[in-house]
């Protein structure tokens, strides 16, 4: 089997102007609700990575005309809340458990029956989390005796509309949940323990089908209305923005505006835990973009400190974690992360991962159950496993900007997942970085 791997080199800063590609989560939602809507819908800005593409191809296999995704457009026929027809097979969510989850709420409504199946590391991602709500609404879901994917989704089920308190603060459940209310009879009302990204909400209103909130926890939808298609245009992801931040924050010498980047809310807690630390971010230029709020932002090298995260924060930068380990490796003092367990079930175990490569670079990291403490320190070079995860590959490749020496990361082919041309674009603003194949 060949692998991906990248070699990024010590030094050099990140100079400059770029924009990240579009939002994941975003990209997702888009084609989704585009597909159910009656109309077209027309998306710019998708981001044509492997995770979107999954639920792009998942729709395709169920009848809905799509064209593109060229240079980020995508047009989506939409066939309208009953217009789906059966696919000829499993739908393939490869690694994408944002796919995964989301799609079995919408799914658990239809008339036919099917299969969710995805890669080794989303076959090990809990699914409970989902089956078990849709089926307090009557669905219909079988998975593995550990709770996991293959789900085998049944069809023509009457859905009912709960109330249900989140176990987990998960964008996702609460998602999937809003997904299934469209297709159950009455009120579907999720209450979070912290609040989640919002998108699924901001995009259900730009189709002409709002979700009532109440309070920042709450949030509910009646069954048997329609969606309209709507223009969507995607920001950059701030998530992948968030190796820039951290990476122009840790090299002296950096410089750079990330253009266009998503900062609702509730994504921006990394800006927010790297200001704690005393990085300089400036927000430029605040808008909107089609219901989400956009800006430029402007970071540049600023010496970083240790700090106890605030648990907040927790959910508002819940895939930048491993970024911001290499932040708290780079400052000074110690950081500590607490009440972070979900980090252990994303698409690696990423306390333990990203502890194991910190301290093959020579830093002082100790996973506890729920989080991290990191001794900032001085990083060597070294090797280090991404198994897998996008996100921690990345991370490893901007932390040669302070690195003594070389850092080579295995098993990077998942990149792709996220971030399409991150090599590249990372090269660009002065990343030394080479990609090969062995
Ligand atoms: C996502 C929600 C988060 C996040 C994931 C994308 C979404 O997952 O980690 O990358 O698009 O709703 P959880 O809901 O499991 O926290």
């Amino acid at each position: 089997m060949t692998t991906l791997t990248f070699l990024a080199e010590p030094g050099g800063a990140l100079r400059g102007r770029l924009r990240v590609p579009g939002d994941k989560s975003i990209s997702h939602r888009a084609i989704m609700l585009g597909a159910l809507a009656e109309g077209a819908t027309t998306i710019t800005g998708f981001l044509e990575g492997e995770d979107c593409l999954a639920t792009l191809k998942a729709f395709r296999a169920m009848g809905v005309p799509i064209e593109g995704p060229e240079q980020g457009r995508v047009v989506v026929h939409g066939v309208g809340l009953h217009g789906l027809s059966a696919p000829a097979g499993p739908l393939d969510m490869g690694n994408s458990g944002t796919s995964m989850r989301l799609m079995s709420g919408l799914l658990a409504g239809q008339a036919f029956d099917t299969v969710l199946t995805g890669d080794a590391s989303l076959t090990r991602r809990p699914m409970r989390r989902v089956t078990e709500p849709l089926a307090l609404m009557g669905a219909r879901i079988e998975a593995t005796e550990a709770g996991c994917a293959p789900l085998r989704i049944h069809g023509g089920q009457r859905l009912a509309g709960i109330d249900y308190t989140l176990p987990v603060a998960s964008a996702q459940v609460k998602s999937c949940l809003l997904l299934a209310g469209l297709y159950a009879e009455g009120v579907t009302r999720v209450i979070e323990p912290a609040p989640t990204r919002d998108h699924t909400e901001r995009m259900l209103a730009g189709f002409g089908y709002p979700p009532r909130r109440e309070g920042d926890r709450t949030v509910s939808i009646t069954g048997g209305g329609r969606l309209t298609g709507a223009e969507i245009d995607v920001p950059a992801d701030i998530s992948s923005a968030a190796f820039f931040l951290v990476g122009a924050s840790i090299a002296p010498g950096s410089d750079l505006v990330l253009e266009h980047v998503g900062v609702n809310p509730t994504r921006t807690g990394v800006i927010d835990i790297l200001r704690l630390m005393g990085a300089d971010i400036e927000v430029l230029d605040p808008r909107l973009a089609g219901g989400e709020p956009v800006a430029d932002l402007r970071v540049r090298h600023a010496p970083l400190r240790g700090i106890h995260i605030p648990e907040e924060l927790v959910p508002l930068a819940i895939d930048e974690y491993p970024a911001l380990f290499v932040a708290a490796a780079c400052a000074e003092g110690v950081t500590v992360l607490t009440g972070a367990q979900e980090l252990r079930v994303k698409e690696s175990d990423r306390i333990q991962v990203m502890a194991d490569g910190l301290m093959a670079l020579g830093i002082a990291a100790g996973p506890t159950s729920d989080g991290i403490v990191i001794q900032g320190g001085t990083l060597s070079g070294g090797t280090v496993i991404s198994h897998g995860d996008h996100r921690i590959a990345m991370s490893f490749a901007i932390a040669a900007l302070r690195a003594g020496g070389p850092i080579s990361i295995r098993d990077c082919a998942n990149v792709n997942t996220s971030f399409p041309g991150f090599a590249p674009l990372a090269r660009d603003a002065g990343l030394i970085v080479v990609e090969y194949v062995t």
